[in-house]
């Protein structure tokens, strides 16, 4: 079942294309206004929610954080993430106007359920964003988004990741579209970009041997930073969690605002870094910002690892190795730079001769808090 691939998450990678294109499927109406069948709730109430509120674990929290940045864009309403463990127990703030929404591939991580049902005790809307149909936390909340990644099997979550942060940018669109937040015409723009991304994603993929070069050459390295900024901060640490958990490397992503702030004493000769560089097209000084940071710690004799849009030139005079994505409106990025990092993190836990689909101490499903 493996279809001639060495391992499950080699194969679901290379599915990503399809798990976006999938999840985009028929989502708009002849008019060209989204239409979100699963999500059984009132429209009415949906456009007068207040405040949205992202509860989920590991890789799905990093969806919730990209979530935060296109819904607050789109939607202008503003976002709370919040790991679904921690949620529960802080006296959350939560009334009829939140709207609630769970992030979970398998639909059955207990920590999530618990959140999405104390969310419902409060008095909140409750959505779930969900690969596994008829799981629990879909049940049990008011409305469901799926996504459409189909089964999961490999343990570390990767084409479920992008599906999510494709349905949550469906998710923005559709309270944008109900609230009039953004024009039927920039929604469908953005539609259109998001329907280019899969084509983008196989560039990637089909230009992935560099990265597993690199990942060949690094299979005895002991410790890996990730730098993003903006979108590419959730990327940052989703690439440092899918090293930790398969290659069993010490792994850190931060917000490359933060380096100055104490991270750059971890930066001596050798040490290498990813730096996931915010597209040009998008604030300016964002990217400038990174180029400044990636310059920083090139000086300070870092191997500096740079993913970075074709035609960006800025990241090559600091760049020990440049892996190229092709150029995606900023907000999307994600979909197209977390992938060197999932084929990085794969390829060197393959080189170090590790059980890349089942990696010790992990279940695919965490069902005990
Ligand atoms: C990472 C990974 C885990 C899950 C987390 C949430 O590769 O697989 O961090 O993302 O356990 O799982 P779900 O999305 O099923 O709630």
């Amino acid at each position: 079942e493996k279809g001639g691939y060495d391992t499950f998450m080699a194969k679901e990678i290379d599915e990503q294309p399809k798990a976006v294109a999938d999840t985009l499927l028929a989502r708009s109406d002849e008019q060209g206004r989204l239409v979100l069948d699963e999500m059984r709730i009132d429209e009415a109430a949906l456009a007068d929610v207040d405040k949205v509120v992202i509860v989920s674990c590991g890789t799905s929290s990093y969806a919730g954080m990209v979530a935060k940045y296109a819904i607050e864009r789109w939607a202008r309403i503003p976002v709370e993430i919040e790991y679904s463990h921690e949620f529960r127990y802080r006296d959350p703030v939560i009334g009829a106007r939140t709207l609630v929404v769970s992030i979970s591939q398998s639909g059955e991580t207990m920590d999530t359920l618990m959140a999405v049902r104390h969310a419902r005790e409060l008095g909140a809307t409750t959505v779930a964003v969900c690969n596994t149909h008829g799981s629990t936390i879909p049940r049990e909340s008011d409305g469901v988004l799926y996504t459409h990644a189909g089964p999961e099997v490999a343990v570390a979550s990767t084409k479920a990741f992008v599906a999510q942060i494709t349905a949550i940018y469906l998710l923005g669109l559709y309270l944008a579209q109900l609230r009039g937040t953004l024009a039927a015409a920039d929604i469908k723009g953005v539609l259109a970009e998001l329907h280019a991304v899969p084509d983008k994603v196989q560039k990637v993929l089909d230009g992935s041997g560099h990265v597993r070069q690199i990942a060949r050459w690094m299979a005895d390295t002991r410790s890996v930073l990730f730098l993003g900024r903006h979108v590419g901060f959730p990327v940052a640490l989703e690439g440092a969690l899918k090293l930790k958990e398969l290659a069993y490397i010490h792994a850190e992503g931060f917000a490359a605002g933060e380096l100055k702030h104490g991270p750059i004493a971890l930066i001596e000769p050798g040490q290498p870094v990813f730096v996931v560089v915010p597209s040009p097209e998008g604030d300016d000084s964002v990217h400038a910002k990174v180029i400044s940071n990636i310059q920083e710690i090139r000086a300070r004799g870092a191997r500096t690892i740079v993913i970075a849009e074709e035609g960006d030139d800025a990241v090559v005079p600091y760049a020990e190795e440049i892996i190229r994505v092709p150029q995606t409106p900023p907000l999307l990025a994600p979909l197209v730079t977390v992938v060197p990092l999932q084929v990085f993190a794969c390829e060197l836990a393959g080189a170090k001769g590790l059980d890349v689909d089942q990696p010790r101490n992990l279940a695919k499903s965490v069902t005990v808090e």
